[in-house]
């Protein structure tokens, strides 16, 4: 068993008695250390696990959520570490502090985390640097967003900003209009706001990909909190537009099934195991939409919420899901969730 697996265990409770967020930056300062040192195991793919999505390899069917590397500062150790995937961000134009703290939480009982983070990020001028002296050659997703100081109705010229310079360092790149933390980014969804902005984008995405003589894969990221006829609307939007892939699902504002917590009433998105239904919920309704409204193949759907098991991983696969991520999880199992629901070894 490599040895970051059995160090976990012992690493999380000194980690849980720190604050999350000071635990969460001596986490990816160690994973850094760690890989520098040679101590990640770094496993070889398994050709029996990869698979190929959005005309896109992927090594395996797990990849990092966003937020986690909000600032892809650490992609290379995500990689050493079995991810098949890394989504960095999100990235707005400009860099931003996020909320003030406290800011994220742990729900230790229930194994959920809220967070209200609020998109704290160096800017993508930053993060895009840092992508093109990455060493490891796994697949990068860039995550964008809007400052919080930009009104909705520029929101898309944040996007747009992003997007541009992205293109060139992302094998993929997301659109995030599902974050609960800043403000009015939800009303994004609605189906005409979403139109308006996926179409401005996919224009330039086309214009890019000529410029640049590659395409790069436009995918949406949707919040749990949706219901069936919204889905329905955003499926037949997406199908219309032809976006590539959805990401589903962000983080939630419900509070179901962690009121027992004295926490519950932190604002901000509720992620982890509390979060595993109504994700996987979410994919199954999506899956189906998109099927009755996509003229050829459906997009590719990557599922998100809640997974801490391999079995959690299969349930969204099975909803139809074509790849999965994890973020709460990792705090809470630690670094062999990924070998569990990639299907590495434990002997690498
Ligand atoms: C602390 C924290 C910060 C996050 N930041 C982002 C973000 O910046 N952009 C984004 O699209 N999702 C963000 N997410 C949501 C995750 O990517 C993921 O969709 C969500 O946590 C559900 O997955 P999980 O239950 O495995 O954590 C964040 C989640 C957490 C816990």
């Amino acid at each position: 068993m490599p040895l970051i697996h059995r160090l976990y265990p012992i690493l999380r409770p000194l980690l849980f008695q720190l604050d999350a967020e000071t635990a969460h930056e001596w986490t990816v300062k160690l994973l850094r250390a760690s890989h520098l040192l040679g101590m990640l195991p770094d496993p070889e793919p398994a050709p029996s696990k990869a698979r190929t999505v959005m005309g896109l390899k992927f090594p395996n069917c797990v990849g990092l959520a966003a937020g986690m590397d909000k600032s892809a500062s650490a992609v290379d150790a995500w990689s050493a570490l079995g991810f098949g995937h890394v989504e960095v961000g999100t990235l707005t134009p400009r860099p931003q502090p996020g909320n003030p703290t406290p800011r994220l939480f742990r729900l230790v009982e229930q194994e959920g985390i809220i967070n209200r983070m609020g998109f704290n990020n160096p800017g993508i001028d930053e993060a895009v640097h840092r992508l093109e002296r990455r060493t490891s050659t796994g697949i990068i997703g860039v995550n964008i967003g809007k400052n919080f100081d930009t009104p909705l109705e520029n929101a898309a010229d944040d996007y747009l900003t992003c997007l541009r310079k992205a293109y060139q360092v992302a094998d993929y790149i997301a659109v995030n209009i599902s974050s609960p933390n800043t403000k009015g980014l939800r009303d994004l969804q609605a189906e005409e706001p979403i139109r308006r902005l996926l179409g401005t984008l996919k224009e330039e995405q086309a214009r890019l990909a000529t410029t640049h003589g590659v395409h790069r894969p436009l995918l949406v990221k949707i919040a749990p909190d949706l219901g069936e006829e919204q889905i329905e609307v955003l499926a037949r939007v997406f199908a219309e537009l032809g976006m590539e892939g959805v990401i589903a699902t962000n983080t939630t504002i419900d509070r179901e099934g962690v009121k027992k917590n004295k926490l519950w009433k932190e604002a901000g998105g509720l992620s982890g195991k509390p979060l595993m239904r109504q994700s996987t919920a979410v994919i199954a309704t999506l899956a189906l939409a998109l099927k009755s409204e996509a003229k050829g193949a459906p997009p590719p759907i990557i599922g998100v919420g809640g997974i801490m098991g391999e079995m959690d991983a299969e349930a969204k696969l099975q909803a139809g899901a074509s790849l999965v991520q994890v973020y709460s999880g990792l705090v809470y199992r630690g670094p062999k969730l990924i070998a569990e629901v990639a299907g590495i070894p434990n002997t690498v």
